[in-house]
């Protein structure tokens, strides 16, 4: 496993890596690495001969209120996930790799990346947009690897793809779940014990509704009582939303997603499934 810190090395391993017509998989991270993570890798690893991952905790993302520096990191742990589940090039960069000083380009993506997790966190999307392209451009990858547990995530990067004509493919993953059904997250070690208890209702009650939606009851009413039930348990919900997939307008028959946010104490729970 080759763990690269400069631009050039990773130019001179994507190109090796793409030889006679040979794929290279990307899949992007800001480490603390979890089973849902790794599934990445391992999806990535039968698309491609070989599989980079990037860690990356990118400061463009994170609003001055959220605490960047807060955030977990834990090199030698995901490094050591990393060799287990075999991956063949890590790439992490530190900030000034990224952002140059004098950096000042930005993608700036409208559509999906309204609503939901962009209204929740201003210019958040922005600061994936910005990194995600950098590291297609960087990594000159075939094709990019992302989990739908962050499902507005996928729809803005693959938008970004599309608008772009950047010369990469965007596979999603489906969302790996603990035995309990809650979605696995870094975020999810800083539950007390009495939450982690808790935190499988979101999912729970987000089955429930599906369910009651396709049995043709409508989802306004059906999306309030969860809504309900969620704080009467003693969550704060968010959003609790049933949308087109791909735009994230409101739903309007055929395919849909149930996009999900609610905070357990200090713990900001997101969630989706299909209809
Ligand atoms: P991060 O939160 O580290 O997530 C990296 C990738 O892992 C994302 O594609 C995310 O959707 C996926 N992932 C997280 N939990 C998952 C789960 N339970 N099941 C399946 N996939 C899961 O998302 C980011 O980093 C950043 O925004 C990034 C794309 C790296 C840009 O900085």
């Amino acid at each position: 496993m080759q763990i690269i810190r400069d631009l050039a090395t990773l130019r001179a391993a994507s190109a090796e890596a793409r030889r006679d017509g040979r794929r290279l998989a990307l899949v992007p991270t800001m480490g603390a690495l979890h089973q849902g993570h790794l599934a990445l890798v391992t999806a990535g690893r039968q698309v491609a001969q070989t599989v980079a991952v990037s860690i990356f905790v990118n400061p463009l993302q994170f609003a001055p209120t959220e605490d960047l520096s807060r955030y977990p990191r834990d090199e030698a742990g995901d490094l050591a996930k990393l060799r287990e589940v075999g991956c063949d090039i890590v790439w992490m960069p530190d900030v000034p790799t990224m952002y140059p000083p004098g950096s000042a380009t930005r993608i700036e993506v409208t559509g999906p990346a309204e609503g939901y997790e962009g209204a929740a966190r201003p210019d958040h999307f922005r600061g994936v947009a910005t990194v995600c392209t950098k590291l297609f451009s960087q990594t000159q990858a075939d094709v990019a690897v992302f989990g739908e547990k962050d499902w507005q995530q996928v729809q803005v990067v693959s938008r970004v793809v599309a608008d772009l004509d950047l010369p990469i493919r965007i596979l999603p993953h489906p969302t790996v779940r603990e035995a309990d059904g809650l979605a696995c997250s870094s975020r999810n070690i800083r539950l007390t014990p009495e939450q982690r208890a808790l935190a499988p209702l979101l999912p729970r009650l987000m089955v429930t509704a599906l369910d009651t939606i396709r049995a043709g009851a409508a989802p306004g009413p059906v999306l309030e009582r969860a809504t309900r039930q969620l704080q009467e348990a003693g969550f704060v919900p968010d959003y609790l939303a049933l949308v087109q997939p791909e735009t994230l307008q409101p739903w309007q028959g055929g395919p849909g997603r149930l996009l999900a946010a609610a905070r357990l104490g200090e713990v900001r729970l997101l969630d989706n499934m299909a209809l």
